[in-house]
């Protein structure tokens, strides 16, 4: 995230705007692409969305969705996939479950990559996506009172999102988790002036907020279970915890989600995670508009 600036993400947002009337369409601007989608780890909407935007924009999809019918599976370095994936398309889009590994992608290939989650890094796409929901969903971006509920060490949207936040003005995140949220993340956006602090519960918060962010605790991030246990269940968003919320607020989820956000509360007016799952159409297809000049 740090490589878009505020301009840049209104730039993104106008064209998303655009992209939106072909959700369920197509506009051939990208008809001689290729795009390689290499998912060494699962996902069901980063990566069906994505290829979805590159056929709404005309385009082609090569890849794999599990790295076990590649050559990976028999040792081969990702070096080496990425150097000859390269040769065959026009742009990558890649999870990974190491940190930095899109930004290593990006140094190896000459196509343009777009990192759909590296490790417990980032996950720049969804962040993009949350924002321009709260964007449409608020009609703004300055002066919010955010709460994140999530286990913020190891969900990689968190840091992704939180960066995204520092790019406005009169944001206030409050910050609900059972681990402490990267200490550069941290240092960074309160440098760039973000007003983050922790809080205890929703219930302390929930008058003035605008946005609920819930994520799920990822089981799968903990080597051992025991310590899973200890943090499961640390937060839950259901229709009690939100009593006396503004009739404004709104609550996302990146989802897949668990136990963080129970079925009761998709017919609360406040639910927009389906909403937001929508969202990453128009915004990852401007992405790539803009990442080829063809808008
Ligand atoms: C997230 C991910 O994979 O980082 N999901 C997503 O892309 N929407 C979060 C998660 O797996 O919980």
């Amino acid at each position: 995230m740090l490589d878009f600036t505020r301009d840049d993400l209104d730039q993104l947002f106008d064209v998303a705007d655009e992209m939106r009337k072909y959700s369920k369409g197509q506009i051939p601007l990208l008809k001689d692409k290729v795009m390689a989608s290499l998912f060494f780890q699962p996902s069901t909407r980063t990566r069906l969305s994505i290829e979805a935007e590159m056929v709404r924009l005309g385009g082609q999809v090569i890849g794999f969705a599990d790295p076990s019918v590649s050559k990976a599976s028999v040792g081969e370095t990702y070096h080496d996939i990425v150097k000859s994936v390269d040769g065959y398309s026009n742009v990558l889009a890649i999870r990974h479950g190491i940190d930095g590994h899109a930004q290593f992608a990006a140094e190896i290939a000459e196509a343009p990559v777009i990192n759909a989650g590296d490790g417990w890094n980032e996950h720049p796409t969804q962040a993009m996506t949350d924002l321009y929901t709260i964007s449409r969903e608020l009609g703004r971006l300055d002066d919010l009172h955010v709460v994140i509920l999530m286990d913020l060490f190891r969900n990689r949207v968190t840091s992704s999102l939180i960066y995204g936040f520092a790019k406005y003005a009169d944001v206030k995140v409050s910050l609900i988790s059972p681990s402490p949220l990267r200490k550069e993340v941290e240092d960074d956006v309160k440098a760039a002036g973000l007003d983050i602090r922790y809080a205890r519960s929703l219930k302390d918060v929930i008058r003035d907020v605008d946005v609920i962010y819930v994520g799920r605790i990822i089981k799968e991030r903990f080597n051992d279970p025991v310590e899973y246990e200890s943090v499961r269940g640390s937060y839950i968003v259901n229709l009690e915890a939100i009593e006396g919320c503004k009739d404004s607020m709104i609550i996302l989820d990146p989802l897949p989600r668990v136990d963080e956000l129970p079925a009761e509360v998709d017919s609360s007016n406040h639910a927009k995670y389906f909403e937001e799952a929508a969202y990453g159409i128009p915004v990852r297809m401007a992405l790539l508009a803009l990442m080829f000049g063809a808008r």
